[in-house]
């Protein structure tokens, strides 16, 4: 389904200034976020309220809970972000909010409170989609007035310069993505804005649901991808020989092997065979072994991604290579790819790797370039969607 649809609905043109402020909303799954974006690649405000202690206990993110957080704050996450950024609505060019794909309860709330702003304010609105948003956080290259700390996923004052920080260059087209988040593993081949080709994907689990699992087999605390990366700091890749998937797609990847293979290993070291419970396994390992799986895992996931990566850049010869999405966020990736790959990887600040609206607020930006606001009485999600099928117009 179209998401674009422009029923008659009028907003006053005036709109385009010099310099277009997005304000983007995204509340897909377990942050509620809003951030306003300048022209794409300014970076104004950047607030997230996760609700990872919220899930934690329950070991995963719990749909309805989800939902319900997500109400209490989305008021005071978008006024928090207008305030960051220094922001009345009337500063404010357009809306960029997150459609597809995430949790249908998690998604309307967002969307609903998008809607209802757009109306109320008289702006422009986009739909945009969560996955190829991530792609977007490599081409926020700035931070205005030097005035949040990217790293600790915080919107606060680091200095009082005037100065706009420079995180990198904008990535170059042609650009390839490796996207890996907690519900997808592909690459992605971009000609253009909104102008690309899927070339691999995962033929079973997403790199980060593998992380997630792992973590949860080995006993680590959710969320999984961070917790394996900090436990194999210290632990021995090589410890455990874990097998690498064969695919006949040429970039494909697949990670539901390599996870049926450390829970089997687990229960071997442990002195259980595979009928015994996952549940049950995690007390049985002592802290080395852990460390040591979690780093064994590890390796193997992220040589699996790397391998498919490297061979794409040597096929499509792109002038930039970019990666996406929450496992993007890891150190081990990041160093390995850079190794393996013969140009310079610019990454984007960890905090603009997992979940955030300013990703949103710059493919809106983008989007709106060549594409039509929606209306805001129409607008709906699409929560399982491909970001293969989003209405981009590449014509105008
Ligand atoms: O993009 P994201 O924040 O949400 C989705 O759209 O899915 O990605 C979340 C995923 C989770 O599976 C999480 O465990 C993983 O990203 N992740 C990591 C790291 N940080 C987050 N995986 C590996 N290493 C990390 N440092
Ligand atoms: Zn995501």
């Amino acid at each position: 389904m179209n998401p674009v649809r422009n029923t008659g609905y009028k907003f006053s043109n005036d709109w385009i200034s010099n310099g277009m402020k997005i304000l983007g909303i995204e509340t897909s799954c377990d942050e509620t976020a809003a951030s306003v974006v300048q022209d794409g690649r300014k970076l104004l405000s950047n607030v997230i309220v996760s609700q990872i202690d919220i899930h934690a206990v329950y070991g995963g993110v719990v749909p309805e809970v989800a939902a319900r957080s997500h109400i209490e704050v989305i008021n005071p996450v978008i006024n928090q972000a207008l305030t960051d950024a220094n922001c009345t609505w009337d500063d404010i060019d357009a809306i960029a909010v997150t459609y597809a794909p995430g949790l249908i309860g998690s998604l309307l709330i967002g969307m609903l409170a998008a809607r209802t702003l757009a109306v109320l304010h008289n702006k422009p609105i986009y739909p945009v989609h969560h996955v190829e948003a991530h792609v977007y956080a490599n081409f926020i290259t700035e931070v205005a007035n030097g005035k949040w700390n990217m790293e600790d996923g915080k919107s606060k004052p680091i200095a009082n310069s005037k100065i706009p920080i420079t995180l990198h260059s904008a990535p170059s087209f042609p650009m390839l993505a490796l996207i890996v988040s907690g519900g997808h593993s592909q690459l992605v081949l971009f000609h253009d804005h909104g102008n690309y080709e899927l070339i691999g994907q995962t033929c079973d689990d997403a790199v980060g649901e593998a992380f997630d699992k792992v973590a949860k087999i080995i006993g680590l605390p959710y969320p999984g991808g961070p917790s394996i990366a900090k436990a194999a700091l210290v632990g021995n890749p090589l410890a455990y020989k874990l097998p690498k998937s064969k695919l006949s797609g040429k970039y494909d990847f697949s990670f539901s092997g390599l996870k049926t293979a450390t829970l089997r290993a687990v229960q071997r070291e442990v002195g259980v065979d595979f009928t015994f419970p996952s549940t049950g396994l995690a007390e049985r390992l002592d802290e080395r072994k852990r460390n040591d799986f979690a780093a064994s895992f590890q390796r193997i996931a992220i040589e699996t991604l790397v391998d498919q990566t490297e061979k794409a850049f040597n096929d499509y010869k792109p002038k930039s290579v970019v990666i996406a999405g929450g496992v993007a966020a890891n150190q081990e990736l990041r160093r390995i790819l850079s190794d393996r790959i013969p140009i310079n990887i610019d990454y984007a600040p960890m905090n603009l790797c997992t979940d955030n609206a300013a990703m949103i607020a710059s493919l809106g930006f983008y989007f709106s370039q060549k594409n039509e606001p929606s209306d805001p009485f129409e607008l709906e999600v699409e929560p399982s969607i491909s970001m293969t099928k989003t209405a981009w117009n590449t014509t105008l």
